[in-house]
């Protein structure tokens, strides 16, 4: 393995001011950085006498029985975020759609699809998850960029709720899909309402320039070619803005400019039905505060309302982002180069937000030990110096072999795993009625390359 020693040092900057847990924020917030209080109740975890629980499940029996590292889900927390959201649009006549990109795992779908939530996909790949869970076909809101004609077919064919369309070109495409099925397919157009969201940049998809959504200026022709297609009937207007938000005033505006467009398309004889707003609710990683669900539907709501129209959403995170934890092991701590190394047995290609991002979770012991706090970096072992955790994390007494949480991971974890390095994907566990079972298990190596062949002879 080749480490660049001078990446170790000096990482340009990347994370460092993101990933360290701000001791004085957290003091500020009346709770110690090392034991997030809110986050773990955010979680459905509770501390008894030093051991962490999640739905009442101690965690050191979970990695007994599968192992680390895995993913485990609190299927009630995601069960209350839903009904939080439920609750404060129950004036609203409204649909909310998982994101199934956020974690498409069946056994969680299948919480979700029970709770009555429909499902936003963006592949043929998650409208199969989305089918084998169990979802009403006219719940599945199909968006995305770049949809191939083969996929377009297969959401006719399934007769989904809507397809949200992209793009000018993509409603040819989806006229055709609609022909070759010969079924009539209900169209959203999702518009790019040029607003900012504060995020970060990768997650940010409302603004003008980029490759998201029809622009303003060309809704009224996409309303028009899809009304002049026989098998095409234009019943939404969609946007999405962006992920991570915690303030609600670009969703407003992002809905207002919608309302707008309302007019213009009814003025071509359409009638719409829905409103879809999109997801990006933000959770709490650290010290956010989080987008409490009554004052969103509060702020949001009432813009639909005044159209007439169904309010649809499509929140993938704060549906599943608390619920989730990654548990892994501590398999060596280390001094180099003058910094203390906590190396645990997860990596990159487990949960790719710290690297790719730069996003910070919270790291907590399972295991409450007696001794001093420490800072360190906790990495992974995976061969890229880009392989962290963590970077000059103030952490809790650790040592070689305790197990340690990875909190807020339920979101774009597992979802956005990896054989990297020839690891296999780690398991993924649902806690719920004080029991834990096991909702995908860990891939074996042979899984891996199977269907591999090591020459054109080979069969
Ligand atoms: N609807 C559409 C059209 C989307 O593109 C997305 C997310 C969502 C809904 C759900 O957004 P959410 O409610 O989860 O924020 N991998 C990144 C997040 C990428 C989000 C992409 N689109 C991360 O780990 O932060």
């Amino acid at each position: 393995m080749h480490l660049d020693r001078t990446a170790c040092h000096d990482r340009g900057g990347v994370g460092e001011s993101v990933l360290k847990a701000d001791r004085r924020v957290a003091e500020q917030a009346g709770e110690s950085a090392l034991e997030p209080l809110a986050l773990l109740a955010d979680g459905g975890l509770e501390r008894r006498n030093g051991l962490l629980l999640d739905g009442g499940v101690p965690l050191p029996e979970i990695a007994a029985r599968f192992g680390t590292p895995t993913y485990v889900y609190n299927a009630d927390v995601i069960r209350a975020q839903y009904g939080a959201l439920d609750a404060a649009l129950a004036g609203t006549p409204h649909q909310i759609c998982f994101a199934v990109k956020a974690n498409g795992n069946l056994g969680v779908l299948r919480v979700l699809r029970d709770l009555g939530a429909g499902a936003d996909i963006v592949s043929a790949g998650e409208l199969a998850r989305a089918l084998a869970a169990g979802f009403d076909p006219t719940r599945i809101v199909f968006s995305g960029v770049g949809k191939r004609p083969d996929e377009l077919r297969a959401a006719a064919r399934a007769r989904i709720g809507h397809v949200n369309v992209e793009s000018l070109d993509e409603i040819e495409a989806l006229a055709a899909a609609a022909d070759a099925e010969a079924v009539n397919v209900e169209v959203g157009i999702r518009v790019n309402p040029d607003v900012s969201a504060a995020t970060h940049p990768y997650i940010s998809t409302g603004k003008g320039g980029i490759k998201f959504g029809v622009p303003v200026d060309q809704v009224v022709e996409a309303a028009r070619r899809i009304v002049a297609h026989p098998r095409l009937r234009l019943t939404t207007l969609a946007m999405h803005i962006g992920s991570q938000l915690t303030d609600v005033a670009p969703y407003v505006q992002g809905a207002r400019r919608l309302v707008e467009l309302v007019e213009a398309v009814r003025g071509l004889g359409v009638s719409l039905e829905v409103l879809d707003v999109g997801g990006g609710l933000g959770i709490r990683y650290r010290h956010e505060t989080p987008l409490d669900p009554r004052a969103w539907a509060d702020a949001v709501a009432p813009v639909v309302r005044a159209t007439g129209l169904s309010l649809h959403l499509e929140p993938g995170r704060y549906l599943v982002g608390a619920a989730g934890l990654l548990l892994t092991r501590v398999l060596y701590r280390k001094h180099s180069g003058g910094k203390e190394f906590v190396i645990v047995d997860a990596g990159m290609n487990d949960l790719e937000r710290p690297s790719r991002y730069q996003a910070y979770h919270a790291i907590v012991p399972v295991t409450r030990r007696a001794g001093e706090g420490f800072t360190a970096d906790v990495v992974g072992p995976v061969c890229e110096t880009g392989d962290f955790f963590a970077i000059d994390r103030a952490l809790a007494p650790l040592d070689a072999g305790d197990l340690v949480a990875v909190l807020g991971a339920g979101a774009y974890g597992f979802a956005m795993a990896s054989n990297y390095n020839t690891r296999p994907l780690p398991a993924e566990v649902i806690v719920e009625g004080g029991g834990a079972w096991l909702a995908r298990p860990r891939q074996t190596v042979e899984e891996l390359f199977r269907d591999e062949r090591v020459s054109s002879e080979a069969s």
